[in-house]
């Protein structure tokens, strides 16, 4: 496909696939626009598909998806299935086969959106974080020992590496310096407790940037510090860099200062040349809501963007790039329109949402 864009899709579980559904809606009308080709083929992976097969995903399967440029994810989690299976099974396997290392999560406050903080604005909340996607506490190493007894023990190890934390850092290093004027990075890690693996990643920050980032204010906090200034002063950040577990944590409490799940995406990313990237929602399948047309499908919409922008820069095609920054602009204008970012308040159906963004592109 000459500049055509190969997109594999699993809608998932719940209300993934209504949420995916308008994603894929604004995708084909920005793509008629910016005049882009593009393929999507649909997955049934999650939770349904593992009830009815026992399986979950497959070592051949994964290979198939690295032919693909992007893949987009609506939502996995299913009542019926024990917690851990499916995310493990599906979102762990495909990030780390996949050696999507980076996992970006832009902390955005869109236009009109209703913010927890007080006097806070779309002007205070425009950060991103770039939290490292494969290794850390989620490497899963450890185990029990005397298991069940009273004596027993259980160990997780945190996992840190130089190459790990080396690549991330570079990534973020020029992420941010490409972002805006504004140029810091900061690091937010535990060095206070964490001598080992906080030292490793503070060294690699400080000598990365010594060297080759001069021209970026490196900035360091604490993640219990970071969780009090994201509250008190989110303005003040710019990019943070930050290990997996801290960073699946500081960007739940990210979107809920961006107005809640019903906003926030992120990217899985594998920046190398030939990687495949996978883009989501950071909300659930949201059971509940299932088949109801309430929920706000405005976060996968802004996973969409982001798979466009990061796709078009990977390939070096202008007009897919356009069209994410294109997406992003019509999310601006659309949720001052909203009632509420929130399923069931919105003033709004999912589909009623996903139509005004395509409108207003
Ligand atoms: C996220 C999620 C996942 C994670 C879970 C579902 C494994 O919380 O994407 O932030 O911990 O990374
Ligand atoms: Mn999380």
């Amino acid at each position: 496909m000459a500049n055509g864009l190969k997109i594999a899709v699993i809608p998932g579980d719940g209300t993934g696939p209504e949420v995916t559904r308008e994603a894929c809606k604004v995708l084909e009308a920005v793509a008629s626009l910016e005049d882009f080709r593009y393929e999507t083929v649909y997955f049934d992976y999650g939770g349904d598909r593992y009830l009815k097969s026992g399986e979950i995903i497959t070592e051949q399967q994964i290979d198939e998806f690295r032919e693909f440029d992007v893949m987009y994810l609506g939502a996995i989690g299913h009542p019926d299935v024990t917690p851990g299976i499916l995310e493990k099974g599906l979102l762990l396997t495909i990030r780390f086969q996949l050696d999507q290392y980076i996992n970006l999560r832009p902390v955005k406050l869109y236009p009109g959106v209703d913010c927890p903080l007080k006097d806070k604005g779309p002007e205070d909340i425009q950060f991103e974080v770039v939290r490292e996607n494969t290794e850390d506490l989620y490497c899963g190493a450890g185990g029990f020992l005397r298991k069940g007894t009273p004596h027993e023990v259980a160990t997780q190890e945190m996992i840190a590496t130089r190459f790990g934390a080396d690549r991330c850092l570079r990534w973020a290093f020029e992420h941010c310096r490409s972002r805006n004027d504004r140029k810091q990075l900061t690091l937010v890690h535990k060095t206070n407790v964490l001598t080992y693996a906080a030292d490793l990643w503070y060294r690699a920050f400080e000598e990365m940037g010594t060297a080759d980032y001069p021209d970026i204010t490196r900035d360091y906090n604490h993640i219990d510090a970071a969780c009090m200034w994201f509250v008190k002063n989110p303005e003040y950040y710019d990019t943070i860099v930050v290990p997996n577990m801290f960073g699946d944590i500081i960007t739940d409490l990210g979107a809920m200062i961006q107005g809640g799940l019903g906003v926030a995406a992120g990217g899985n990313i594998n920046p190398d040349p030939g990687g495949c990237s996978m883009f989501e929602c950071m909300g659930g399948s949201a059971p509940k809501y299932t088949g109801q047309d309430v929920i706000n499908p405005i976060a996968a919409i802004a996973a969409m963007s982001m798979l466009l922008r990061v796709a078009g820069d990977h390939k070096g095609a202008e007009n897919i790039r356009r069209a994410g920054d294109r997406i992003e602009q019509a999310i601006s204008r659309t949720t001052p329109k909203m009632k509420s970012m929130s399923a069931g308040r919105m003033g709004y159906s999912t589909t009623q949402v996903g139509d005004l963004v395509a409108e207003a592109l």
